[in-house]
């Protein structure tokens, strides 16, 4: 899905998900394991006015574990409850409702003092989009909820997901605009999917994931593409370049005069990276 966000989208963003706030107990907050700030709202403190959160990093199954675990302590050092998940399989996703609980406790507990039975906790998931947030409300809720409101004829209303006895989620997320100010942010989001090619150049996105991936993740890019030696200087845009081109010739993207089919190349590698098949790898470390 690709939004373009003007200011006035992101008002409207904005309200409905304060809207949806008096609803709910809880917050999900949900990010890319692959790169948790640049998959961040960049108000998202604000815009939640001192909700309750609970951080949950998808995608894990295409992040670099040890990364996402150093992600994790991050959150918990910030005082957040955080958890790493896939969503498409279902992976972790059963500590969800169990978290949530967990950061009502004290609430909860009070209520019990006072003789009352409290009810589910109530949550929702925000996030930017592409980042999960359909895949995770279908998971939890253990089958496919039609997107509502989007359609003739389909009722507005909210409705209620049952998840488990403790929890309730609401069926519609809340969908949030990433930071677009800082350049490489939106280059991050491209390399992973987030944002679509017609926003920026596909030759530019493969290049700068290229870059970062001869930099952290030599290793598993160059038996993909059975690479020999890596450039000496990836800083360079020449030697990035050099090592598109041998991507692009493994790949038969060869044009007349023997010349490498840069665009081609591009899309190829980018699809290969986005799918999982150069391995897991994270976009950006906390350290
Ligand atoms: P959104 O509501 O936040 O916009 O995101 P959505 O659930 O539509 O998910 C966006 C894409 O991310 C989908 O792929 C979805 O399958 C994939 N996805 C979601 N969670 C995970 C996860 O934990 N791991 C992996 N590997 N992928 C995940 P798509 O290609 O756009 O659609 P489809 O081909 O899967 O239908």
């Amino acid at each position: 899905m690709t939004i373009q966000w003007f200011p006035g989208h992101m008002t409207k963003a904005r309200r409905q998900i304060q809207d949806k706030l008096k609803l709910i107990d809880v917050v999900i907050e949900l990010l890319d394991a692959r790169l948790p700030m640049s998959s961040r709202n960049p108000m998202i403190d604000e815009i939640l006015q001192g909700k309750p959160r609970l951080i949950v990093l998808n995608k894990a199954d295409l992040a670099d574990p040890g990364v996402t675990k150093q992600w994790l302590e991050v959150f918990k050092q910030e005082g957040h409850l955080a958890v790493a998940v896939d969503a498409y399989s279902g992976q972790g996703i059963k500590d969800i409702p169990l978290l949530a609980k967990e950061l009502l406790k004290d609430k909860l507990e009070k209520q019990r003092a006072k003789g009352m039975n409290p009810r589910a906790v109530r949550a929702l998931i925000v996030g930017i989009p592409n980042v999960g947030k359909s895949t995770l409300i279908n998971r939890l809720a253990g089958r496919n909820i039609a997107a509502t409101g989007d359609r003739p004829g389909v009722t507005k209303g909210q409705q209620w997901i049952k998840v488990g006895t403790d929890m309730e989620l609401l069926d519609t997320p809340g969908i949030l605009w990433p930071k677009f100010e800082d350049q490489n942010v939106g280059y991050r989001l491209a390399v992973t999917g987030a944002i679509r090619e017609e926003i920026l150049n596909v030759e530019d996105i493969a290049f700068f994931g290229v870059k970062y991936l001869v930099k952290y993740y030599w290793e598993p890019f160059s038996s993909r593409f059975e690479l020999k030696e890596p450039p000496q200087d990836p800083d360079n845009p020449h030697d990035i370049v050099a090592v598109m081109e041998a991507v692009g010739r493994k790949r038969g993207c060869i044009v007349s005069g023997g010349r490498v089919d840069l665009e081609k190349a591009s899309g190829i590698l980018l699809r290969e990276l986005r799918a999982g098949k150069l391995g897991r790898y994270s976009m950006e470390a906390p350290y």
